[in-house]
């Protein structure tokens, strides 16, 4: 059984250099943070979500009755495994792993659907009995963007699809995206804000959903768990000017990533194909003794094989600027 509560922050501290985690380097931003930091005078009052919720739904085309701001990406899940009593519950691995354990913990058993070869989405492999299906767009940690049209076709009737975009905003334009969709019946569309702005401490993210599952949603959720300066952070990251800034940095990962794969490629590791988001799949033989040696020299990569579907071949590597790739790159040689 893997350990389903592993995450890559456990692999990073002691001075090592990061690419386990995927939060985007030197966030948040000065204009970010000073946002944040003005909020605190507001800390004497309840949060009051409605300003961000307006944002948000604004940012996405949607109605503010279809948004429900969260504590992270995290949060949602463990709402969807408190409110919904699913009969057949069915998660497509290799994915993040905490929708699952959220399910488990709340008591569901969890079918898994285990993508292989190259980690696109076989929608036949989903059973039709499934009530509650839970998949990654793009996925951590293959990297690997669906197609809007084959998650679509996943939506029907009778079933709650949920769709985690936590990194879709590494994808230029979100081609991909089902955030602005609401013709398909049963979707959940789950985002984060900690990667892209850096406020993995801070928690904060939202799902997107039909109003009444919004409101189901809400009723399984503490109240006031989202704090005013989490909700501040929501408003301004939604605003156009911050998109705008999201998007320019996605082109520029674009280029870094596709470099930085063929880079590892040159140096005779497998890179899975079609990586979309801020890191990249890695198979070779003996990835983990390759895991310890980058350690050895100060770089911590997050381990592949505590993912359902990977194995003790695979690790995941963040995409750096490119000193900071160009320093991993360095080792690699050396070491292979
Ligand atoms: C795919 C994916 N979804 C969701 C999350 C959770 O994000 P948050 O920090 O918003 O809870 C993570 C965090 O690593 C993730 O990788």
């Amino acid at each position: 059984m893997v350990d389903l509560r592993h995450h890559g922050d456990s692999e990073v501290g002691h001075g090592l250099l990061d690419f386990a985690v995927n939060v985007r380097a030197g966030t948040p931003p000065r204009w970010l943070a000073e946002r944040i930091a003005a909020s605190v005078a507001d800390l004497a009052a309840y949060p009051d979500p409605g300003p961000a919720r307006r944002a948000v739904a604004r940012r996405h085309r949607r109605h503010p009755d279809d948004v429900l701001l969260t504590a992270g990406a995290a949060e949602a899940f463990v709402l969807l495994a408190r409110a919904l009593a699913p009969r057949r519950a069915v998660v497509v691995h290799p994915q993040f792993t905490e929708p699952e354990a959220a399910l488990r913990a709340a008591g569901h058993r969890v079918d898994r659907v285990l993508l292989t070869g190259g980690f696109t989405l076989d929608t036949a492999a989903v059973p039709e009995d499934a009530d509650l299906v839970m998949v990654g767009n793009p996925t951590n940690p293959t990297s690997v963007l669906h197609p809007a049209e084959a998650l679509a076709a996943l939506a029907r009737p009778g079933r709650i699809l949920v769709v985690d975009e936590a990194f879709a905003d590494c994808v230029p334009g979100e081609p991909d995206s089902l955030s602005a969709r609401t013709d398909l019946p049963g979707l959940v569309v789950v985002r984060s804000l900690t990667k892209t702005w850096g406020l993995a401490g801070l928690r904060i993210g939202y799902l997107l959903a039909e109003p009444a599952l919004v409101r189901r949603l809400a009723e399984a959720q503490p109240l006031w768990s989202v704090s005013t300066p989490a909700l501040v952070a929501a408003g301004a990251c939604s605003s156009p000017r911050a998109v705008a800034e999201a998007e320019t940095w996605a082109a520029d990962l674009t280029e870094r990533r596709t470099r930085l794969a063929d880079d590892l490629t040159d140096l005779g590791l497998a890179v899975t194909p079609g990586h979309r988001a801020s890191f990249l799949l890695v198979r070779t033989p003996g990835a983990g003794r390759l895991r310890r040696a980058l350690r050895e020299h100060g770089i911590a990569v997050r381990r592949g094989d505590t993912f359902p579907g990977l194995g003790p071949d695979h690790v995941r590597v963040a995409v750096r600027d490119a000193g900071t790739n160009a320093q991993i790159l360095r080792v690699l040689a050396e070491l292979l």
